[in-house]
């Protein structure tokens, strides 16, 4: 199937069971603004759990806040959000659609990549086991022309984003003969730039309302608390502070479902380091945060780092964690070197000393930074994009199974009576009142046990457990697992420790630690 299909079988799939919804659908929805529903808010919830336990409790040098989401509006001046926390624009005068200059020009990009792969898939079906890939790579003069052409764009483009040449930008998408995907004309207007933060007003009209923002990264939060927590905290350096928090931007090309979202959440950590040791600790950073995706099982293949050419206004090194999802390799996670930017500044602008005096150095200097900063709705689409799979089963049945890690499924175990009466039910409910106070568990009497099960397969429930007469018996029930739909018959006394030993998140904060 065409990832394309899957991609909107996909989406189809999280309205239908209740993970994900359009917002304000009863109104015709809000663009780029999604809800959570039953499902999707115990994916979520785990998911960022998941972090939180990787950062707080894996790390005694690593606290968390929760600091609101309005803020002074000289923090977003300070952050340089005000001045420099654009989107380069371009509008198509005959469609009157209006696009990203830099998406643009990175989708053409895509396609030459695209020519290179499939000449080189081209030549593996004609070589068969004897195709040697890199020397095809490095020796194919079509390739080598594609490769050549792809790089000559990609260095102009680069050089042209980190001088913020809108000018250039522009004459990019004129001699690449970019056209608009909706009229299919060359007839672009200037490229304008066009700030992506929300801004609302504070207090009444009568007081003098001040103009606040709302965040667009909970990062500031963070640097603007340094030294609060340090203080309080008595902590040493290094040592990192961890935040989990709504993020608000006004993404103009805002498409893929929850991939980019006009509200979103972040799971974001500063760790503050000293001036001269941030490199050595952006790689530490790199390999961790890489294991604890990892870890999840989705695949390793699935991921990669992606350095960055353009370096945003405050960093000295930066890379993105890249996954694959149905529409290729895109960034669900950024690992900066911020430098000593963010608590300079706001020590400039505030008039406030921010700095840390090192009692192993004798000196008091500004703090470095390492940033690792992942979006929750990215993650937790990375994850059903994985998980997602469509099945065909002996006797020609199919099915659709939600594939998820144990540990962050929404539902731990399904505890379902084989018939409506003989006193089924009441033991069912007896299992699950012994179960829930340590997995979410749910009750399903209704339909056949097939269907039942295919529900279950639908929302990703690890386990299922069917009780029938013979239970009532001898105290056994048969647990099914859902990715091998094996049967087994188990005492219920060793429900607890069966689902236990699979669901639990230390089995995947061991990974990351060994
Ligand atoms: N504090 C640094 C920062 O905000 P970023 O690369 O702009 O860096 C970090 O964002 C992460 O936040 C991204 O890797 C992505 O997962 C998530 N993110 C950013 N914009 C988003 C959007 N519009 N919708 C959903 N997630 C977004």
């Amino acid at each position: 199937m065409a990832q394309e299909d899957v991609f909107k079988k996909l989406v189809s799939h999280c309205k239908e069971y209740g993970f994900v919804f359009p917002s304000s659908e009863i109104y015709d929805g809000l663009a780029a603004v999604y809800d959570y529903g039953q499902m999707g808010v115990e994916l979520k919830n785990n998911i960022k759990k998941y972090w939180w336990d990787s950062m707080v409790l894996l790390h005694e040098n690593i606290v968390g806040i929760d600091s609101a989401i309005f803020m002074h509006p000289t923090i977003w001046k300070a952050s340089g959000h005000v001045d420099a926390f654009n989107d380069p624009l371009i509008d198509n005068k005959d469609s009157k659609k209006r696009y990203r200059a830099d998406v643009l020009i990175e989708d053409c990009i895509a396609k030459m990549d695209e020519k290179i792969e499939k000449e080189v898939e081209k030549a593996a079906k004609r070589f068969g086991d004897s195709f040697d890939e890199k020397l095809f790579r490095e020796t194919n003069p079509r390739v080598l022309e594609h490769k050549a052409k792809r790089d000559e764009l990609h260095a102009r483009y680069a050089k042209a984003m980190n001088d913020v040449d809108l000018n250039e930008l522009r004459q990019i998408i004129l001699d690449y003969e970019i056209v608009c995907p909706i009229s299919g004309t060359k007839n672009w207007t200037e490229v304008r730039q066009f700030n992506l933060m929300f801004s609302t007003e504070m207090g009444s009209t009568a007081d003098g309302a001040m103009k606040v923002y709302l965040r667009p990264e909970t990062a500031q939060g963070i640097f603007v608390n340094f030294l609060n927590v340090q203080k309080t905290g008595r902590m040493r350096i290094p040592f990192g502070i961890a935040q989990i928090g709504k993020a608000f931007r006004n993404e103009i090309v805002a498409r893929q479902f929850i991939f980019r979202m006009r509200e979103f959440e972040q799971m974001e950590m500063q760790f503050f380091v000293r001036p001269g040791e941030e490199l050595k600790w952006f790689e530490k950073w790199k390999e961790t945060r890489l294991k604890w995706h990892k870890a999840l099982g989705l695949g390793d293949h699935k991921y990669r780092f992606h350095d960055h050419d353009k370096l945003a206004h405050y960093a000295n090194a930066a890379t993105d964690i890249e996954f694959e999802m149905p529409f290729g390799f895109k960034e669900v996670e950024g690992i900066h070197s911020r430098t000593n930017f963010d608590l300079g500044n706001h020590e400039k602008f505030s008039g406030k000393k921010i700095q840390y005096f090192d009692p192993e150095l004798g000196e008091s200097y500004t703090p470095y930074v390492i940033e690792t900063s992942i979006g929750v709705d990215r993650m937790f689409l990375s994850v059903m994009a994985a998980a997602y799979c469509e099945e065909t089963l002996e006797g020609g049945d199919s099915r659709v199974v939600l594939r998820l890690p144990a540990a962050i499924a929404p539902v731990k175990v399904a505890v379902m009576p084989l018939v409506r009466k003989d006193g089924l039910p009441e033991k069912a409910r007896e299992i699950i009142g012994n179960l829930r106070f340590d997995f979410k568990c749910q009750y399903d009497e209704k339909d056949s046990i097939g269907k039942r099960y295919r529900r279950q397969d639908a929302i990703g429930t690890p386990f299922c457990v069917t009780v029938d007469h013979q239970t009532l018996e001898d105290n056994t029930v048969t647990i099914r697992f859902r990715d091998s739909m094996e049967q087994q018959r188990v005492n219920i006394d060793q429900l607890q420790s069966i689902i236990g030993e699979q669901v639990s998140l230390k089995s995947l904060l061991k990974k990351i630690v060994e």
